[in-house]
């Protein structure tokens, strides 16, 4: 029998990203509330599952999500200068009475669902358990993984359920296309550097080709209005 190939993602130099090991991809919507906060994710397209592909990188493409070899007539320079160190290294800490939470602001991804009911920080530390209910939620919500959820009895994390899988992040009431959200502890390795970073069960990548912390996402795309040209997401 076929052995099934382990999925990952390698990270190609001034290239796309290269997704071996049948990794379902489609899209995922951030959907807003009548104040315009995000508050929970909607179910996209789903793209017809192929075992190995190429998702552009450099945000130049004509095929996007996937790459369609602009990022060389553009010479893209896509030097990854994300640190390798683990991201319990890289975050602060804020705590509450049964929760703490941790938070690496280099890998923020302005998906915004920290922002409502006075903010993630704040409903970490309150005394009402509804507030921090609200608060355990937004960090799961949060794609990037900045926020993380901790129990502080048991010391483990909080974290939503994935398979493994990729989407590629909309937000429509914003016009604004955003990063592409790895799920489920799928493997990153870098070409350039020759290492791997670590295993996380959600990140970021970016794909508008501006991060200031390549491969991560850290919020550009919604700074220069990043859009894939995606009309269709309401
Ligand atoms: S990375 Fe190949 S076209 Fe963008």
């Amino acid at each position: 029998m076929k052995k099934k190939e382990i999925s990952k993602i390698i990270v190609s130099k001034n290239g796309p990203y290269l997704i071996s090991g049948k990794l379902p991809l489609d899209k995922q919507i951030v959907v807003e509330d009548k104040d315009n906060y995000p508050t929970r994710w909607k179910q996209g397209e789903k793209f017809p599952l192929q075992e190995k592909y190429a998702l552009c990188r450099c945000g130049n493409s004509k095929h996007k999500p996937f790459c369609d070899g602009t990022h060389m007539k553009v010479k893209f320079p896509g030097t990854e200068v994300a640190s390798n160190k683990p991201y319990i290294k890289q975050s602060s800490k804020t705590i509450g009475p049964d929760i703490y939470l941790t938070d690496a602001e280099l890998f923020c991804s302005n998906a915004g669902f920290c922002h409502k009911a006075g903010g993630t920080w704040t409903l970490t530390q309150s005394d009402n358990s509804k507030a921090r209910a609200t608060a355990v939620q937004q960090a799961c919500n949060c794609p990037s993984g900045r926020l993380t959820m901790w129990n502080k009895k048991t010391k483990k994390p909080i974290e939503p359920k994935f398979k493994q899988s990729i989407s590629i992040i909309e937000e429509p009431t914003n016009n604004i296309s955003g990063p592409i959200w790895v799920k489920g502890n799928i493997p990153i390795e870098s070409e350039e550097k020759g290492t791997k970073y670590e295993i996380r069960n959600r990140v970021t990548l970016c794909r508008c080709g501006k991060s200031g912390n390549k491969p991560f996402c850290d919020g550009t795309h919604v700074e220069i209005n990043f859009n894939d040209g995606d009309k269709d997401l309401q």
